[in-house]
């Protein structure tokens, strides 16, 4: 079994903020390509600060967890600070996570990611600076 840190195993048993937002502003899905499970999260921003995020995961507990504590941490955040949360920050706000389930923890990051992305599409801003990385220098014919 692996062995999880007592924080993760509070927000595993008693997860803050499940649930949607239904007129959110923003709203991540994304898929973990390891394991197959999805997250999605919604977030409510208002002057640029996010006042609420919820989530919902199909995931493993560290899944769980690590969407739980993202919901907690970019709470009261302007966009700018919520960009800088890696995933290495939220497991290291959880106590840590077992090696094997530190790419749960990707998941939430992207979902937060892909929440303001889409929070900046509908304001009409460019969403690029969230997007993860992808090498766009592919050569076509
Ligand atoms: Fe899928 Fe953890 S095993 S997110």
């Amino acid at each position: 079994m692996e062995q999880y840190s007592e924080k993760v195993m509070q927000h595993f048993n008693n997860p803050h903020n499940v649930g949607e937002i239904p007129d959110a502003d923003g709203v991540g899905t994304v898929g973990n390509p390891i394991c197959g499970d999805v997250m999605k999260l919604y977030i409510k921003v208002k002057n640029d600060i996010i006042i609420e995020a919820k989530f919902k995961t199909f995931g493993c507990g560290a899944a769980v967890a690590t969407s739980s504590m993202v919901t907690d941490l970019v709470k009261d955040k302007t966009i700018e600070e919520a960009l800088k949360i890696s995933n290495k920050a939220v497991a290291e706000a959880l106590g840590g996570l077992p090696p094997v389930k530190m790419h749960c923890s990707v998941l939430a990051e992207q979902a937060l990611r892909a929440a303001l992305a889409d929070y900046y599409k509908k304001i009409g801003r460019d969403p690029s600076a969230f997007e993860p990385k992808k090498d766009s220098h592919e050569h076509h014919h």
